[in-house]
């Protein structure tokens, strides 16, 4: 079995995954987004102190399996330096403790693996990763063969959302809650300005938007907000469908997965849907429970890892907050 670590950014989280079934056997979360809330975003120092909290209960609860454990998964990047620490240095104490390597997993790589929990993976695919932290869509031909092919240059997806959330003081994480008042709002009573719409380029990009957003908000008040709250998840999700049509003209999709926090929003699950059917392209997506932050994607990333013989001795694991694919 491999025990699985997941502390990147405001979730402390552990998975015991079987190597020969892919079984997940235990699998436990502690979410910060209360503790967060007041601030309208993470607050990196208190992330990891309460990860230090969390991870040592989590921890306890996985004492049993200890002895069948042939390795410590752990996401070593990216994230928030402070928070990767904390599971980083969990881990390297257990693999100091049973003598056992360390998989450092790629928490990007981990949210396209969250597609193929308890399953066989189904390469290759088309993947659209949104997150908090990205927006990138990804060509995935096999676990240590990943292309990104377009990303955000300035915020992401999951981000802008939080920042809308935010500016409407709503609390966090700001995808769920902007979602859910978008249902009793008009979309179409305002209109904001779709990202690079003119531009050739295929990249992503939200600091406008958020801009926009702004004003409007000052602009309209309080009533408005639920119109403002559809018209921006509106836009920000047709940014997405417009470059993902432009890079399907030449790219036509077989398989297409949309991955990520904010892979959860229905609006664009719906959307993406209809994009594909021209292509007759399956559509793949995670559990809503896997879309977030966890330690099970890790841990299934990690059985792919350990096929490929990638343990690293505990001294040799370093941190990467900002790393690529
Ligand atoms: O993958 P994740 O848990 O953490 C990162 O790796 O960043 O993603 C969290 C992000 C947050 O920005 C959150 O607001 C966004 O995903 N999110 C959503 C939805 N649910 C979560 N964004 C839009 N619509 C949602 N329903
Ligand atoms: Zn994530």
């Amino acid at each position: 079995m491999i025990l699985s670590i997941e502390s990147s950014c405001d979730d402390s989280s552990i998975a015991i995954t079987e190597i020969a079934t892919k079984k997940l056997i235990y699998h436990k979360k502690i979410s910060q987004e209360l503790e967060h809330s007041v601030y309208g975003g993470v607050v990196p120092e208190l992330a990891s102190r309460l990860h230090a909290e969390a991870l040592p209960r989590i921890l306890a609860e996985c004492e049993p399996w200890f002895d069948q454990l042939k390795a410590i998964a752990v996401t070593n990047e990216p994230g928030l330096g402070v928070t990767l620490i904390e599971g980083v240095t969990m881990a390297k104490a257990l693999s100091i403790s049973l003598n056992i390597p360390i998989l450092p997993i790629n928490h990007l790589k981990g949210h396209i693996y969250s597609l193929f929990i308890e399953k066989e993976a189904v390469l290759p695919i088309t993947v659209l990763l949104v997150s908090g932290g990205h927006t990138q869509l990804i060509e995935v031909k096999s676990y240590s063969q990943m292309e990104t092919v377009a990303t955000t240059m300035d915020d992401s997806y999951g981000e802008s959302f939080d920042k809308v959330a935010k500016m409407m003081a709503l609390g966090y994480p700001g995808g769920p809650l902007i979602e859910e008042l978008a249902h009793s709002g008009d979309a179409g009573r305002l209109s904001f300005t779709v990202p690079l719409w003119q531009s050739p380029l295929i990249a992503f990009s939200y600091s406008g938007l958020k801009n926009q957003v702004r004003l409007a908000v000052e602009a309209n008040g309080v009533t408005a907000y639920p119109d403002i709250a559809a018209a921006f998840q509106k836009t920000a999700t047709e940014h997405l469908l417009q470059k993902l049509k432009k890079y399907f003209k030449a790219h036509p999709p077989k398989r297409f997965a949309i991955v990520g926090g904010a892979s959860a929003n229905l609006y664009l699950r719906e959307n993406v849907m209809q994009l594909l059917a021209p292509y007759k392209a399956d559509l793949y997506l995670s559990e809503l429970q896997y879309c977030s932050d966890n330690a099970a994607m890790i841990g299934r990333a990690a059985l792919e890892a350990y096929a490929l013989n990638e343990m690293q001795s505990y001294n040799n694991i370093p941190i990467n907050p900002r790393c690529k694919l």
